[in-house]
């Protein structure tokens, strides 16, 4: 057996999965196409039975770039031909079926008498599913995934029939996933080892482990899952995914790569690039790294006392255990500034990962020009920031700011006045407020007639100094469904206001995307199987 590690990113699928975490298209594109310059082996694109979005970005990404690209699929012709359908473009694709193999899943969510009256019977029909779908996914493509959803949890004797008969019908990768987070690394890595003892055809086929955060083991369970046989890790970029999370894509390459006189497994991920592609993910989804996360964190290779300072001086190797430059964190911050030409600009972006169009720098440079004007200096932060920014994408956005005006003082009640350009009408309000931010909050609300939760706000500054970018994320609540907005400016009220529009930008698209499902050729109302 190899002791490389194959590498399959999940972030567009299951990282996007994370509450609030969103993509659109054009985002998923330029986090694909960094994921190449990272060297991972597959790119999980999306779920394309899922939505007409999810089928647009999946082709985009396999027709276009140079890697496997992986579409998931239930055991269902329907949503494997989907996949199908997304994929053929590609040189190289790969088709991922799932099914339940734990008895909680199974009781759960094939209740229904039609997969059987006994856990006996419907057990026997999971296996006849998982079969005849990766049979039906092969008359497509020779490389097809089978994940055992839940394997984690599931008795080791069923879970070894159902893994064998995947693998008879052609499965060239199965997958093991423990999908609640909910084994210790001893049990997962037996999991694994006792697999390779009872499967006969295990040998046909490479083993994977996806393991999910829910106990903060799941980097600690993949290691163990390879050091006993498996060759396929399924992570994602800063860990993002379900709940508390997937395996850390960074987490997992640097372990096997510091501790290579420990271990002798390795991948082949370009590790300078893991902080340009952890800054893109981080911008694109709005979901914001911890300081401590290891690696990409803003702590990660800070050092605060004084006798932690000292022993670096003295010698680096004291407190710290690998180079940052390993993983591209840059000693040096380039700066660019107000006389910064087009060229200039798009140089700088492409180092960071972004590849940009012509017209996509006419956009962009207009921001960068705005912004500079009212900063002196402008770092790869804010730079990464203005990426960020949707406003880029023009043609997703349904409601622009048009103007706000904003009143307030110590001893007065705050009031906004807003104006909301939409591409079918214009609106504009006036309303009060708890503080200036709520007001603006409830002028926009009053104008579009529309009312939901305030899950979340939060405010930072992307770099320092008074004119730093703030960065304001707001998370709304519809029911089941969340929608994260980012707004940026120099202005933290004007970017809480952009934000605020933003998230009910999401749930127009939410909305408009149920209304194309309607229309979309079958049914999609058996969702409650997808993970
Ligand atoms: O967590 C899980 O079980 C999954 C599968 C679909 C692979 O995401
Ligand atoms: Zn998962």
């Amino acid at each position: 057996m190899s002791n490389r590690v194959i590498v399959f990113d999940t972030t567009l699928r299951d990282g996007e999965q994370a509450p609030g975490a969103s993509l659109n298209v054009f985002e998923k594109f330029e986090i694909a196409r960094q994921l190449v310059k990272l060297n991972v082996d597959v790119i999980e694109a999306g779920f394309p039975v899922s939505s007409p979005a999810q089928f647009e970005a999946v082709k985009r990404i396999s027709g276009e770039l140079d890697v496997v690209v992986a579409g998931l699929a239930r055991a269902k012709e329907i949503d494997i031909k989907s996949a199908y359908d997304a994929l053929r473009e590609g040189k190289k694709f790969r088709i991922h079926t799932f099914s339940s193999t734990s008895d909680i899943h199974i009781l759960g969510k094939f209740s229904d008498d039609r997969y059987g009256k006994s856990l006996k019977e419907k057990r026997k029909t999971i296996i006849k599913m998982s079969y005849d779908s990766v049979a039906y996914a092969k008359t497509f493509t020779n490389d097809v995934e089978f994940s055992a959803e839940d394997a984690g949890r599931t008795d080791i004797g069923y879970l070894s029939e159902v893994i064998e008969a995947a693998i008879e019908a052609g499965a060239t990768t199965v997958n093991i996933p423990d999908t609640t987070g909910y084994t210790f690394p001893s049990e997962f890595g037996m999991k694994i080892s006792e697999l390779r003892k009872r499967v006969k055809n295990i040998n046909n086929a490479v083993i994977s482990v996806h393991c999910h955060d829910d106990l903060g083991l799941a980097v600690a369970n993949t290691l163990s899952g390879i050091e006993n046989g498996a060759r396929q890790v399924e992570c994602t970029i800063n860990g993002i995914g379900e709940r508390a999370g997937n395996a850390s894509l960074e987490e997992i390459v640097m372990a096997l790569k510091v501790r290579k006189d420990l271990v002798k497994y390795y991948t082949k991920v370009k590790s300078e690039e893991i902080f340009n592609t952890s800054k893109m993910v981080s911008s694109f989804t709005g979901m914001i790294v911890q300081p401590n996360k290891a690696l990409v964190g803003e702590n990660a290779f800070a050092h605060e006392s004084g006798i932690h300072q000292d022993g670096m001086l003295k010698n680096r190797q004291t407190y710290e255990i690998m180079k940052p430059e390993t993983v591209g964190v840059k000693k040096t911050k380039i700066v660019l500034g107000r006389h910064s030409g087009r060229h200039g600009l798009k140089s700088r972006l492409l180092e960071l990962g972004y590849t940009i169009t012509e017209k996509e720098l006419k956009r962009i440079y207009e921001l960068f020009v705005e912004l500079a004007d009212k900063k002196k200096e402008v770092f790869d932060d804010d730079l990464r920031t203005m990426m960020g920014d949707q406003s880029i994408d023009k043609k997703d956005e349904f409601f622009e700011l048009e103007y706000l005006h904003v009143i307030m003082g110590t001893n007065s009640i705050p009031s906004a006045t807003i104006k909301i350009k939409s591409k079918e009408n214009n609106y504009q309000e006036s309303a009060t407020g708890d503080g200036a931010v709520d007001a603006c909050f409830n002028a926009i609300e009053r104008a579009l007639d529309i009312k939901l939760q305030l899950e979340s706000y939060n405010v930072r500054s992307v770099t320092s100094g008074r004119q730093a970018i703030g960065e304001v994320i707001v998370r709304l609540r519809e029911k089941d469904h969340s929608f994260t907005g980012r707004g940026i400016s120099t202005d933290v009220i004007e970017a809480s206001a952009k934000a605020f529009l933003q998230a009910l930008n999401q749930h127009h698209s939410f909305l408009k995307m149920k209304e194309d499902e309607k229309m979309f050729d079958h049914s999609l109302s058996d969702l409650s199987q997808a993970v």
